[in-house]
């Protein structure tokens, strides 16, 4: 038999209590706002309402719609900078500075691409469609990086016509395919090697990128990554600018890097020895970790690169190699914390639990279509009453969305106040990254919108997905 009967013992806790988790514990005052987890802007007014840049959330409801991705302009801003700064100040002494480019695939529009151009950061893309968003957005190609573990011909060619400055190769099958259409081309196309370190990050399997057996990279175990050296220098029409790694993502400390960047070295320095060329990059990836809840603790962008240049120094002097210009590419740590989702609470109901308990569960008009990373990587978030404050008693609960699935969780545990009802906005802040951009229109629910706030002022930089839009693609 295959199915038997569910009862309460079924749920998390049973035996008639809610699991708290551990890092979770009832606020002193349920109207704070932990800084850590918001853009800079984010206030409560008195009276209670939030307000980003100045603007009443209420006002974004009321013309905009909900759910709707509130982002602070000047914030995201601020975020590329400290980056900018922070990694050019700490590798100036040692290697001239060092590139940042931000990673597209965490969120990426025209508007952002416009911004990443203007505060003097390079741009990631993954596909020919990131790369089209950051030309519209005036992003130089030259400033541009090209990765992705089976990109097409058509791809290439358009990044080698472009003048895309760096093509990140992923196997050695790629660096034929790229060397083909350089000569085809009669180009010069400059590649940097994607190396898989065999670092274990400790993060969620499926955003873990540098151990063995997963699709990234050429092993440097196995000594692909060598024979892929080899194999680049053979070819005139390539240029060998580097090699690079991408351990993983949602990452707190540097040691994965530490180790990664000691394995890159390693093999910068015997390829200097063994055919007498020096590279003059090396790519540290992404990845770096930001606050969703009060658990996690991420480091700011200037410590971050000190530690990293720390190590590349100890590095390249213990290989005795000159230090190559470092790259790095977060695309979570800028967009992350930028911004928040804003919903309308729909149903609330308490769930029985067994044994007189219950769960509080509050359904909001969005959920798994705007951010699936609760159902694909088990993430925690936080929320807050976004319209009003409350003085009423805290209640654990669990933010819902609207989507066919119980897997439709927005916000697994959070005490929010036992008043909240229908009507009510509810703000879920660090949806900035992997959110919009890993959006669905499950259910035929169109995608939200993309709010900019800045200085008091609001605007639509990407708009909503409306039934036309849905029903455009359906041709009959
Ligand atoms: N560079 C490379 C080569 C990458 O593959 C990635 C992310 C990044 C940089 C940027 O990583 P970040 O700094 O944003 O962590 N959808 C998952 C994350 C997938 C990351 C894919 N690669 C999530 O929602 O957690």
């Amino acid at each position: 038999m295959s199915a038997h009967e569910a009862g309460a013992m079924h749920a998390p806790g049973y035996g008639g209590v809610a699991i708290v988790p551990a890092w979770l514990s009832p606020p002193q005052d349920l109207n704070a706002l932990l800084p850590m987890l918001w853009a800079g802007s984010v206030r409560r007014r008195t009276g209670g309402v939030l307000v980003v840049a100045g603007v009443d959330v209420r006002d974004l409801a009321a013309e905009f719609g909900t759910p709707a991705y509130v982002l602070d302009e000047t914030d995201f801003r601020d975020r590329a900078r400290a980056f900018r700064d922070s990694f050019a100040h700490s590798f100036a002494d040692l290697c001239g500075g060092a590139d940042v480019y931000y990673a597209g695939k965490a969120f990426l529009c025209t508007a952002v691409a416009r911004w990443i151009a203007e505060e003097g950061l390079g741009l990631d893309t993954c596909s020919g469609g990131e790369l089209t968003v950051a030309l519209r957005g005036g992003v130089a190609p030259e400033r541009i990086i090209l990765h992705g573990n089976n990109k097409s011909d058509a791809e290439l060619e358009r990044a080698l016509r472009l003048g895309v400055g760096r093509v990140v190769v992923d196997s050695l099958a790629e660096i034929e395919q790229v060397a083909a259409i350089a000569r085809r081309l009669r180009v010069r196309a400059g590649v940097v090697l994607r190396v898989t370190v065999g670092v274990e990050a400790h993060t969620h399997e499926y955003i873990a990128t540098a151990h063995e057996d997963q699709k990234f990279g050429l092993s440097l175990a196995g000594g692909q990554a060598a024979e892929g050296v080899r194999r680049v220098l053979a070819h005139p029409e390539l240029e060998l600018l580097g090699v690079h790694s991408h351990i993983g993502s949602q990452i707190f400390d540097t040691g994965g890097h530490e180790l990664s960047a000691r394995r890159l070295i390693a093999l910068y320095a015997e390829t200097v020895r063994r055919h007498g060329v020096t590279m003059p990059e090396l790519g540290l990836g992404g990845g770096f970790g930001i606050a969703y809840t009060s658990e996690h603790d991420p480091l700011e962008p200037k410590v971050l690169a000190d530690q990293l240049a720390g190590i590349v120094a100890r590095e390249c002097r213990a290989q005795d190699v000159p230090v190559p210009r470092i790259a790095v590419e977060p695309g979570r740590a800028i967009v992350g914390p930028t911004t928040f989702t804003l919903y309308t609470v729909g149903a609330v109901k308490d769930v029985a639990l067994g044994h007189g308990s219950s769960r509080r569960y509050v359904a909001v008009d969005g959920g798994m279509s705007d951010n699936i990373r609760p159902a694909l990587y088990n993430a925690d978030y936080s929320c807050t009453l976004a319209s009003r404050s409350s003085d009423a008693e805290p209640v654990l609960s669990r933010v819902v969305g609207r989507h066919c699935e119980s897997g439709d969780i927005v916000v697994r545990d959070e005490y929010l106040p036992s008043d909240v009802a229908r009507g009510d906005l509810l703000a879920v802040p660090g949806t900035g990254a992997y959110c919009r951009a890993l959006a669905s229109q499950y259910n035929h629910v169109g995608r939200s919108p993309v709010i900019a706030v800045r200085d008091g002022e609001a605007r639509v930089i990407m708009r909503r997905e409306t039934e036309e839009d849905l029903l455009a693609l359906d041709v009959g």
